[in-house]
């Protein structure tokens, strides 16, 4: 018996005429009404970065830089200033290669906008050593031999300078048994707590306790 259908809603040749053009937006991802392909790549070019010039104080010396607003220290640093001593690790604050010290204090590069700095004294690893003379911390790493691949050590370096300001002022630790002490002792414990931010894959961690240990006994 002849099949008859009298249903109302897409014809066969409807069906038909649609699938030839999903089927091109399928395999092309581009409809098939789209404009020229010339078009497409001009909407598609990426419009220019607005940037601004900012003056960064660093190691001592006003550097000018023209930058976009969301660079970070450590780009900023690395990418645009050629300070390289800064070392990116992860880029997400987790360890701590990128330690630098701004007015004194230690901070993650990578969490930091450069924009956020103007006017701030920044310490880089460069900055450390007075011409030929090691900074104590860089020359007690020297001695205790306080690194192995040395990519770590930037941030250990200027961590540890800024932790033992930290000591010095009294500030308190996890590992201080009194936390109303009006100075620290540095023992083992307080020195591998307080340099708990900075990781080393090759392990240096026993030496960079002894290397932090000589420098904060010398000072
Ligand atoms: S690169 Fe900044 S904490 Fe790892
Ligand atoms: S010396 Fe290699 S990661 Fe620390």
């Amino acid at each position: 018996m002849a099949r008859t259908d009298n249903r109302s809603g897409p014809t066969r040749r409807m069906v038909l005429e649609g699938g030839v053009a999903t089927g091109v937006l399928l395999a092309t991802g581009i409809p098939v009404d789209a404009e020229p392909a010339d078009s497409v790549t001009a909407a598609a070019s990426p419009t220019p970065v607005p940037t601004m010039p900012m003056s960064l104080r660093i190691n001592a010396k006003d550097l000018a830089v023209e930058l976009d607003l969301r660079t970070t220290l450590l780009d900023a640093l690395r990418n645009h200033l050629g300070l390289t001593g800064s070392k990116k690790g992860c880029d997400h604050g987790q360890c701590g290669a990128c330690t630098v010290l701004v007015e004194g204090r230690r901070i993650n590069s990578c969490l930091t906008l450069a924009a956020m700095h103007e006017g701030d004294e920044i310490t880089t690893v460069e900055g450390l050593a007075e011409g030929d003379r090691l900074h104590p911390v860089q020359a007690a790493f020297v001695a205790r031999d306080g690194f192995q691949c040395g990519y770590c050590t930037p941030g250990q370096i200027c961590s540890a300078v800024g932790m033992l300001g930290e000591a010095r002022a009294g500030w308190p630790s996890h590992a201080s048994a009194d936390v109303a002490a009006a100075s620290v002792a540095l023992s083992d414990a307080e020195i591998r707590e307080r340099m708990s931010g900075n990781i080393c894959r090759c392990a240096a961690y026993p030496n960079i306790v002894a290397a932090i240990r000589d420098a904060a006994e010398e000072a």
